[in-house]
């Protein structure tokens, strides 16, 4: 069995970025080795841990969706120490990668139900997943609704996939940015309140949620006031980490590791982790 502790390694294939601050950049990564690409299956919730050399490790969602084999996708936010050294990276460029690591969102339980799919920010990523995923078997869904909210027009990543999910009449796409600005088209307010407004029947529809912590926090409640079940609620959580695979206690929220037992949840499991919040 190969060690999980050796990152495999990716070459950068695409840089792109997101917004204008370029603060938020796409990065497609190809696998240098060819056996390993083959041996490499995941499904959309998991993540990957990119390594720079000499630098250090951070976790990334997965972008890409397993039905896009030709290369691996994260978006990375510039927040510190290793995401900046992510952002120095050119076509060419060698990283390591650990994964997939942690569990998935539940694409069998979805199949025959509406998915209801609500996302904030940059956590977008293992989104476009799943969106990617669901669309590619379009037939073995039944309604798909999308619900992505930003602070500003510019924080959207993806935008120009958004503009061509928008125009598919086989999903109902609904953007909400916090505050209105010229030139804004789409809705206005928190993901909360466009939840509450737009979210289809909880019946046969299977919610998966996936943002900023404050936007996971006010969205769970207002799924359960719609009438969805806590099992068929889904969420993302994220912490710091370290391992990734279980070993390290870093990620540790009461008797789970985030990296192993997450790091999608249900709602019913989220009920006796009192601490994910
Ligand atoms: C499962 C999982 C999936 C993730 N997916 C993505 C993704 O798709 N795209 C992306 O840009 N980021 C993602 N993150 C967050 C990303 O891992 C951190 O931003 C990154 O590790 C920061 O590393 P750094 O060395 O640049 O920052 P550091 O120099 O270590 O820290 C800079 C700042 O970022 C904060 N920070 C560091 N790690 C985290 C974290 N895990 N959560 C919240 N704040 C943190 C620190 O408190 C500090 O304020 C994910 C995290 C997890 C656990
Ligand atoms: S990151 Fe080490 S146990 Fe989860």
């Amino acid at each position: 069995m190969a060690n999980s502790y050796i990152p495999l390694q990716m070459k950068v294939q695409r840089i792109e970025a997101e917004d204008p601050d370029r603060t938020l950049r796409t990065y497609d990564l190809t696998f240098v080795n060819e056996s390993e690409k083959e041996a490499f299956k995941y499904l959309p919730g998991q993540f990957c841990e990119i390594s720079i050399l000499g630098k250090g490790e951070s976790p990334f969602g997965i972008a890409s969706s397993p039905t896009e084999p030709d290369y691996l996708r994260f978006t990375v936010n510039r927040t510190g120490s290793v995401t900046s050294d992510i952002h120095y990276l050119r076509n060419g460029d060698i990283v390591g990668m650990r994964g997939p690591l942690g569990n998935w969102y539940p694409v069998d339980d979805m199949k025959g139900m509406n998915v209801l799919i609500v996302g904030g920010g940059f956590a977008f990523t293992t989104l476009r997943s799943l969106l990617i995923y669901l669309l590619d078997s379009r037939d073995d869904y039944k309604d798909i609704t999308v619900i992505y909210g930003a602070r500003n027009p510019d924080l959207f990543i993806y935008k120009d996939e958004i503009a061509i999910w928008k125009q598919r009449d086989d999903i109902q796409f609904h953007l909400t940015i916090d505050k209105p600005v010229d030139g804004w088209n789409e809705k206005t307010g928190f993901v909360p309140t466009v939840t509450q407004e737009v979210a289809p029947s909880p019946e046969d529809t299977l919610a998966i949620v996936c943002g900023p912590p404050v936007m996971i926090k006010y969205t769970l409640p207002v799924l359960t006031e719609l009438g969805f079940p806590d099992e068929r609620i889904f969420t993302s959580l994220e912490r710091r980490m370290k391992c990734g695979i279980g070993k390290c206690g870093r990620c540790n929220i009461g008797s789970k590791y985030i990296c192993i037992d997450g790091p999608v949840f249900s709602m019913a499991e989220l009920k006796n982790i009192p601490e994910a919040f």
